[in-house]
C-alpha cells in the first residue's frame, strides 16, 4: 500500500503548516538585542612583516560607531517634528517587519491622552492608531464619559505592529519609550489613560499587573512635570472578558471626576 501521509520535508508542506500556526512574516534566524551597540568587526589578521620594514603603529582608531544612531526624540520641539524623527528611526527591528509607523491620531493639544500597547493588523495597514475592534470598543468608552476620540490624542508605547501580534518585548519597548515619553511632554494632557500591562507597566516602571495597577491615579514623571495617569484594563482584555468592563467603567468615572468632559 502507498503511503499518501505528506512529506513533513517537503518545502509546500512545510510552508503550508508555518501558515496554519500563524506564521506571517519571515524574521532572522537569531534574537538581536538593539538596546546594545553592535561590537566592532574584528580586525584583519596582518602577514608576516620582516622587522626592520615594519612601521611604526598608527593611532587606534575611532570607537565603532553604534548599530544605530539612537533616535534623539527629547529634542524634538513639536509634534510634526516628533513624527518625522519616528519616520526616520531605523532603531526598532520592528519597523522593518510594519507596514506602517502608527504615530498617534489626534488633536496637539488634546486635554486627554490614551496610551495602548502596539498597533494590530487594522492599525498596521491604516497607520491609525485602534481603529479595529479594540479600538471601536474604545471609542464608545471614551464617548461615553464624554470625550469622543476626535478631543483625545491615542497613540501607543511602540509604534510598529510586532509580528503575528504577539507582545512587544521589554527591548522594543525600552526603545521606543522615549518617543512616547516626548509626545506626552509636547501634548501635556490634563490626564494620561493607560490601557493595559504593557502601557502601565513601561511608562509607571511598575511590575505589579494591570489587574493590581488599573484604578490607582499615579504620577507620570515627564520633562514637562508630573502628568497624572490612570492605568485601566486594555479594550482588547475587555472584549475577550465582559465581566472585568464593570470594574473599566468605575476607571473612567474616576477620570470623568478629576478633569471633567471635553465640553
Ligand atoms: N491595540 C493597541 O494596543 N493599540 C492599537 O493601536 C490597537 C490595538
Amino acid at each position: 500500500m502507498t503511503d499518501t501521509r505528506p512529506d513533513p520535508l517537503d518545502p509546500a508542506t512545510l510552508l503550508r503548516w508555518y501558515v496554519a500556526m500563524g506564521v506571517d512574516l519571515a524574521v532572522e534566524e537569531e534574537p538581536v538585542d538593539r538596546t546594545v551597540a553592535a561590537p566592532p568587526p574584528p580586525a584583519p589578521v596582518p602577514a608576516a612583516v620582516p622587522a626592520a620594514a615594519r612601521a611604526p603603529m598608527p593611532p587606534p582608531a575611532p570607537a565603532a560607531a553604534p548599530a544605530f544612531a539612537p533616535a534623539d526624540f527629547a529634542g524634538a520641539a513639536t509634534l510634526d517634528e516628533l513624527r518625522e524623527r519616528l519616520e526616520a528611526y531605523e532603531g526598532c527591528a520592528l519597523k522593518r517587519l510594519a507596514t506602517r509607523t502608527v504615530f498617534g491620531d489626534g488633536p496637539a493639544d488634546a486635554r486627554l491622552m490614551v496610551i495602548g500597547e502596539a498597533p494590530g493588523a487594522d492599525e498596521d495597514r491604516s497607520g491609525v492608531p485602534f481603529v479595529g475592534r479594540a479600538g471601536k470598543l474604545l471609542d464608545k468608552m471614551l464617548a461615553s464619559i464624554g470625550w469622543p476620540r476626535e478631543t483625545v490624542f491615542i497613540t501607543n508605547v511602540v509604534p510598529w505592529r510586532p509580528p503575528g501580534n504577539r507582545n512587544p518585548t521589554p527591548e522594543e519597548v525600552t526603545l521606543c519609550k522615549p518617543f512616547v515619553l516626548r509626545a506626552i511632554e509636547l501634548i501635556a494632557p490634563d490626564a494620561v489613560l493607560l490601557l493595559g500591562g504593557s502601557a502601565a507597566g513601561a511608562l509607571l516602571d511598575r511590575h505589579e499587573g494591570i489587574t493590581r495597577l488599573r484604578g490607582r491615579w499615579q504620577e507620570l514623571p515627564t520633562g514637562a512635570g508630573g502628568i497624572p495617569a490612570l492605568p485601566t484594563f486594555h479594550p482588547a482584555f475587555l472584549l475577550r472578558n465582559p465581566p472585568s468592563k464593570a470594574l473599566a467603567w468605575r476607571d473612567l468615572l474616576s477620570l470623568k471626576a478629576r478633569i471633567g468632559s471635553a465640553s
